[in-house]
């Protein structure tokens, strides 16, 4: 018997084999499960863990968190709990099965064997445990053909009805199919299909199928995840009129371009968040009320929201970038939008002027922030006041304009500005 976690980092090796100890006091058979076992033998990287227990996972999961003195959260109207460790998520979950009231509801669960927990899951891939009970620690549980499916690159899914009961492994599979370069199985397709035909995406929770976009979009290079659904059922899961276009793909793969250059520029003042840009690219052909609608009925968070309608409100008015010639004037126009929106202007736009602007912005006047704070404009005897947004945002032009460096030019520009606000009054 080849032992499966033979090849898994050293920490979470001493990880599992606390567990396994742990559950063996209990009295517990337990089981590494999904993803994890998958990408183990595929030899991909570890980050989270899922556990089934043949116990109580709860209390299993709060003498692990006790050991490693760490924080878990129960979930108890499901049996569940998370552990957090050094920034991993450590799931552990009875073994169960999934009743359907109807098609695409949240299921009800019961207590099952290992054997039937697996059967409930979506794709033969995904559909193996690895044992880390005492007595067969490593063994490979395939009882589906997990293996045999992973060698061939094949999804596959394990019942008729696995579609129609969550049609979110709709997306699943192409995010899967893509993701590992696989083939859907000949049968699966057909069943992929005949769940499309239902009209299965809109029997769902929005909110379940949302966090599935956000998974596909946060993929490494998701242009080929989106190209797949349009060819299979388009965005109409978003919004009936969504109809994507070449040159929409053309834009997606300027934005992977334009992300994988910016993603590794650490002088930026934060990470881009890549996925919504490709939301707002997939978005960019709705009117302004149609994208609002997407964005109320998936709740997507305000931050997101404001990032989208800010990308598809300036995206004609960015078109003037390419006649600016003051660093001021690049400044004014560009420092009131996201970092998101920057990005994708610049994927939109090929002009050769207009990106050398962004890119001077990004480079530069990004990064521009005064030395004076507040409490320095307090020692110059203004109190606090809304013309303290004024004097910073009048130094910051200054400090553009005049090349204002040290502290104590701030300060002199300040008490000039100061002077002409006192003037205006
Ligand atoms: N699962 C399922 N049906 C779903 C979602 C999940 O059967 N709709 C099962 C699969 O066995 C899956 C496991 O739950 O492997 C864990 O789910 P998740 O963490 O969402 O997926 P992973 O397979 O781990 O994929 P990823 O690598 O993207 O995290």
């Amino acid at each position: 018997m080849v032992n499966k976690l033979k090849k898994i980092p050293p920490e979470f090796k001493k990880l599992l084999k606390v567990t396994s100890r742990l559950s063996r006091d209990l009295g517990y058979d337990i089981y590494l499960v999904g993803g994890i076992v998958r990408d183990l033998i595929l030899e991909r990287g570890v980050f989270d863990l899922d556990i089934v227990v043949q116990g109580d996972a709860i209390k299993l999961a709060e003498k692990l968190s006790k050991k490693l003195k760490v924080d878990f959260v129960r979930h108890h109207s499901f049996g569940t709990a998370t552990v957090a460790w050094k920034g991993h998520k450590i799931d552990f979950a009875l073994a169960r099965t999934e009743k359907y009231s109807h098609w695409g509801a949240l299921p009800k669960v019961k207590p099952a064997s290992l054997a039937e927990d697996l059967l409930r899951r979506d794709f033969t891939i995904n559909a193996m445990a690895i044992s880390l009970s005492q007595e067969d620690y490593g063994r490979l549980v395939d009882l589906y053909g997990g293996m045999s499916d992973l060698k061939k690159g094949l999804i596959r899914v394990l019942h008729q009805n696995s579609f129609l009961e969550d049609p979110t492994r709709i997306l699943r599979a192409i995010r899967f199919q893509q993701r590992f370069g696989f083939k859907l199985q000949t049968q699966t397709f057909l069943l992929l299909k005949q769940a499309l035909k239902k009209k299965a995406l809109i029997w769902v929770n929005p909110h379940r199928l949302r966090d599935e976009l956000i998974l596909i979009l946060k993929e490494p290079k998701p242009c080929g995840y989106i190209r797949k659904i349009d060819q299979l059922t388009r965005f109409h899961f978003l919004s009936p009129r969504l109809k994507l276009t070449d040159s929409d793909f053309k834009l997606c793969k300027r934005i992977s371009q334009v992300l994988q250059y910016y993603q590794q520029d650490n002088r930026l003042p934060r990470q881009p968040q890549g996925w919504l840009i490709y939301l707002a690219a997939i978005l960019k052909g709705l009117s302004f009320k149609a994208i609002e609608k997407v964005l109320d009925d998936f709740a997507f968070k305000k931050g997101e929201r404001m990032i989208v309608i800010s990308i598809r409100k300036g995206l004609l008015k960015a078109k003037k970038l390419k006649l600016l010639a003051s660093p001021k004037a690049v400044y004014c126009f560009l420092n009131p939008y996201s970092l998101e929106a920057i990005l994708f202007f610049y994927a939109f736009y090929p002009q050769i002027r207009l990106r050398r602007n962004i890119e001077y912005f990004l480079a530069e006047l990004i990064h521009k922030r005064t030395e004076l704070n507040g409490h320095d404009l307090k020692a110059l005897g203004l109190e606090p006041s809304r013309l303290y947004g004024r004097i910073f945002k009048s130094l910051i032009y200054a400090k553009i304009t005049k090349g204002l460096k040290t502290k104590s030019e701030e300060v002199k520009e300040a008490r000039s500005i100061l002077r002409r606000l006192t003037r205006e009054k």
